[in-house]
């Protein structure tokens, strides 16, 4: 059979690899004359239709396909129009209803092919995509419902963050509108209602910080290795009572970014200050800062209790904390992520049960300015 496909005209060795290409391909090709019958087909349509060449050459192709294709496509017209104006059509992507009444998605593609001696041809292409289509419908669909869930997540923390704080606030201004208190009650109660505003405040604070800033900070030039040598200086303490090892690796180059001082210190120690709340009965934190490429990477590690794999999905989430209710606000992950990607950077975490975890910060170096390097980096202690 493979042999029949060979148009006339063609060296043999050309015809050999078409005829290769032609029956590994997982779509049907068909050659068609002007009324539209089979002068070849390749192994993907006969083995659909059950047929070999020799039963269903000289055959109208229509009677071969789905007839809710042929129609629905205008298969038949469309083989008049090419030949009539020569011009072949793009492809084109068509539904229509199988036999079981279920959605069929065809991609086909009709091309005017002649070669010398071979009278008029044409090239039907078809190809069944139902399958791939449904698979990133289903994608698609899964991606928007995580994307809600993990906005109801989020309005739902943000609701409940917000009420502690305003509770306290509106009890302690009920109490004063009761009146009836001593001046130090009076006292007392007007704190409340402050600390439940700044409370408040702060939160909205933080969530400011998860979103571009409206107003742009001035970016300067810093060094990362400096950077990691003052985040790591407000763990210290905690990490010596908890009897935790910090192992600092930075090198002599400053490895100058471009960037916000506050915002990276600031998400250099939320990973820090994870990192030590995960060895509660001491371990090993490394922290280090290497050049790779044209990258600054910071890599926080820690040989804690690691995080599950359920877990590690939804660290960067905002509001998703695993520990004990009133602790923390589960804000650390999804603020440094803010800030680093919002630096040109990336932020992954790596971890497993029982196997500690991995932090990694990449952010772009800055284009080399020829001058003085920002701030002096440390060797390794
Ligand atoms: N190094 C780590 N080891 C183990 N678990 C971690 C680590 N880093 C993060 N996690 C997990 O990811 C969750 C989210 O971390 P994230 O820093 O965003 O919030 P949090 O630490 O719970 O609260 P916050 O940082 O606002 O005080 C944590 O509650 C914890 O379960
Ligand atoms: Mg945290």
């Amino acid at each position: 059979m493979p042999g029949e496909a060979v148009e006339p005209g063609m060296s043999a060795s050309r015809g050999d690899l078409l005829d290769v290409v032609l029956e590994a391909l997982p779509a049907s090709i068909l050659v068609l004359d002007r009324g539209g019958r089979i002068v070849m087909a390749n192994r993907h349509f006969l083995g659909h239709v059950g047929r070999t060449l020799r039963e269903v050459s000289g055959l109208s192709a229509w009677d071969h396909l789905p007839r809710a294709l042929v129609e629905v496509a205008r298969l038949s017209e469309k083989l008049d129009a090419l030949f009539r104006t020569g011009a072949s059509l793009p492809g084109e992507r068509v539904s229509f209803r199988g036999p079981a009444l279920s959605t069929r998605i065809f991609w086909y593609r009709l091309v005017r092919a002649s070669p010398a001696g071979s009278g008029d041809r044409a090239l039907l292409i078809l190809d069944d995509v139902t399958a791939q289509e449904r698979a990133s419908q289903d994608v698609r669909q899964a991606l928007r419902a995580q994307r809600l869930a993990a906005l109801g997540g989020f309005v739902a923390g943000v609701a409940h963050e917000l009420r502690n704080p305003l509770a306290i606030a509106s009890s302690a201004a009920q109490l004063l509108e009761d009146g009836g208190l001593s001046p130090e009650e009076e006292a007392a109660c007007l704190r409340r209602v402050r600390i439940g505003i700044l409370r408040a405040d702060s939160i909205i604070q933080a969530l400011a910080g998860l979103t571009p800033r409206s107003a742009p900070q001035q970016r300067e030039r810093l060094s990362v290795a400096a950077l990691l040598v003052a985040s790591c200086s407000w763990v210290e303490e905690m990490a010596v009572d908890q009897g935790i090892r910090l192992i600092r690796s930075v090198p002599q180059e400053p490895l100058a970014v471009e960037g916000i001082r506050d915002s990276l210190e600031q998400a250099v120690f939320a990973l820090l200050l994870n990192a030590v709340q995960a060895m509660p009965r001491g371990g090993d934190l490394r922290a280090t800062v290497r050049e790779e490429g044209a990258e600054a990477v910071i890599r926080v590690e820690d040989s804690g209790h690691g995080i599950a794999p359920d877990v590690v999905e939804r660290v960067f989430d905002p509001f998703f904390t695993t520990r004990p209710p009133g602790e923390n606000q589960g804000l650390g992950l999804s603020l440094a992520y803010a800030a680093v990607t919002g630096h040109g950077g990336t932020l992954t975490v790596e971890s497993g049960p029982g196997r500690g975890t991995v932090a990694t910060v990449r952010l772009p170096l800055a284009p080399d300015d020829g001058g003085a390097a920002p701030g002096s980096g440390e060797s390794v202690p």
